[in-house]
């Protein structure tokens, strides 16, 4: 396949009242374990050939490399979306580890602010909601939302708050399609944004439904995968220090899934975290 990537990649409306206008870009770059060291040239790579979002935490430990990439890049800052994380032990102190977050990465103002995890054992989660709303009020961060939460912790901020996340980070792939999640989230307004999306650790890229999709299209596991994503209507997260694959995962613009794909994929869901469980994690 040659590639056929858009000189700019789709992007999704965030739809909340509080935030108009804003989008976030429907592929976005993430450098969970990629070490300091590794993530300047990787997400260089990325921006280089197409990526304008990437999605970095506190517990990655590589802000000051992705600053870097941002200090030294020729786009413009207004070009390029970028999400960090509140980590389980920050909950409290959500303000102070967003300064930190803010001076490591070099910016003033963030595009997207998450609660990494909901750590329903700690029961902080609404105290760092409310900080986090509190951050987007003084135009600090154009938008907030969390990472990793079922829809009885949503259902808590709502109540609690009366405010939902414009976003929700969830671990999602063919064999974890989160049905009831992205209902709740459809019925909310809420944007489904999709991590560990190839599910390598459970072996989803040598599945033989995948396979012989994949080969129908011409197009690798991966690219067939990361498409069938992007039609769900998902933001979805690549990574990789590789660069053929850098290039790879983002030219995935040239091909469309048939019906019957869709069918096929979706007999897939096995609920198989690679993971882990949102509800006893970080307590
Ligand atoms: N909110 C959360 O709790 C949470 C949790 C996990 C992840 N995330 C975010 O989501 C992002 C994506 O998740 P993930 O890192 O697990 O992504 P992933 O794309 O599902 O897995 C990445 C792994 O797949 C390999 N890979 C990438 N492209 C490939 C391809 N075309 N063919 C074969 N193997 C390929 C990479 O290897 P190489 O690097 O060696 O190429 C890497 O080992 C993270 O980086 C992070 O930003 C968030």
């Amino acid at each position: 396949m040659t590639s056929t990537t858009p000189d700019r990649l789709p992007s999704v409306s965030l739809g909340h009242a509080s935030e108009p206008g804003l989008t976030v870009p429907q592929l976005g770059f993430g450098v969970w374990e990629v070490a300091e060291a590794e993530v300047e040239t990787a997400l260089a790579l990325a921006i280089e050939v197409g990526h304008r979002h990437v999605d970095t935490a506190r517990i990655y430990g590589n802000e000051r490399g992705v600053g870097r990439v941002l200090a030294d890049t020729d786009v413009p800052r207004d070009d390029l979306f970028v999400t960090t994380k509140l980590w389980n032990d920050d909950h409290a102190n959500a303000r102070q580890a967003f300064e930190s977050s803010m001076v490591r990465l070099g910016i003033d103002v963030l595009d997207l602010y998450l609660i990494h995890w909901p750590a329903p054992g700690r029961d902080t989660f609404v105290e760092a909601w409310t900080t986090m709303l509190e951050l987007q009020r003084e135009g600090r961060v154009r938008s907030v939302g969390v990472c990793n939460f079922q829809p009885v912790h949503l259902q808590r901020l709502l109540d609690e708050t009366g405010a939902l996340p414009s976003i929700n980070q969830v671990e999602l792939s063919p064999y974890l399609q989160q049905r009831e999640l992205r209902a709740f989230h459809a019925e909310h307004d809420i944007v489904t944004e999709a991590w560990s999306p190839l599910a390598v650790r459970a072996g989803l890229l040598d599945d033989p439904v995948v396979s012989q999709i994949a080969a129908s299209h011409g197009v690798s596991p991966a690219q067939l995968v990361l498409r069938w994503h992007l039609e769900l209507g998902n933001v979805v997260l690549t990574r990789s220090v590789t660069p053929s694959r850098i290039r790879d995962n983002t030219d995935i613009f040239g091909f469309q899934l048939t019906a019957g794909d869709h069918d096929q994929l979706g007999t897939l869901d096995r609920g198989q975290r690679t993971g882990p469980d949102p509800d006893r994690f970080g307590s």
